[in-house]
């Protein structure tokens, strides 16, 4: 599979910001710490803050945010912190990603993961920490595929899906 995890470059801000909208209307996420007056400058320099483990939040740790790409295209983005906060140690994980909707069921998602666990065991983590929802089974089946042990089914609010924790060795 011709799929690379890379850095966000100049030339990417068109189908980047496309992504963006795209996953936004699915209530998802494609370019993290993003605000819609940013410059893509900006936000590139908020990645590389990220990459070096400047100003940390709630939302930010040390970590890399990357395009994933297949023949030159932008199919979907990695984000794989190498620290937990609070916020990743009880809800984000390690690892996260998107596969744009035209792109789905085709492996990608699961390719990333795989990828992904490297970029993070050459960070330093050593288990890695994975978060998904109980009803997301594209998600859960690319961690299952990628050797992920379910470690508990979180319970959610009453009519909102409950989490899955899993480790990954
Ligand atoms: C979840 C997501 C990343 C899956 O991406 P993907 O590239 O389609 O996943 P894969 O092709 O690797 O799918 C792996 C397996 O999961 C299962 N699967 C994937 N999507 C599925 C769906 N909608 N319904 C049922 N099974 C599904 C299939 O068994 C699939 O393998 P198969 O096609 O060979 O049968 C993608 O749907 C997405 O980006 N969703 C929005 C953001 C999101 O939920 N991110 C994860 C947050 S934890």
């Amino acid at each position: 599979m011709n799929l690379r995890l890379r850095p966000y470059t100049v030339d990417d801000e068109r189908a980047a910001r496309r992504a963006e909208e795209i996953a936004a209307a699915e209530d998802s996420m494609f370019l993290l710490g993003m605000e819609p007056e940013m410059t893509w400058a900006e936000f590139l320099a908020i990645v590389e803050e990220q990459r070096l483990g400047l100003n940390p939040s709630k939302y930010r740790v040390r970590g890399l945010q990357l395009a994933a790409t297949v023949d030159g295209e932008l199919i979907g983005r990695a984000s794989v912190r190498f620290e937990l906060n609070e916020f990743f140690a009880t809800e984000g994980g390690h690892i996260g990603y998107v596969v744009l909707p035209e792109y789905r069921r085709r492996g990608y998602a699961t390719e990333i993961l795989r990828q992904s666990l490297l970029i993070a065991r050459a960070g330093g983590v050593d288990r890695i920490l994975m978060y998904c929802s109980d009803s997301n089974v594209g998600s859960y089946t690319a961690i299952e595929r990628c050797g992920g042990v379910l470690d508990e089914v979180i319970a959610n609010d009453e009519g909102e899906p409950s989490w899955r924790r899993y480790w990954i060795e």
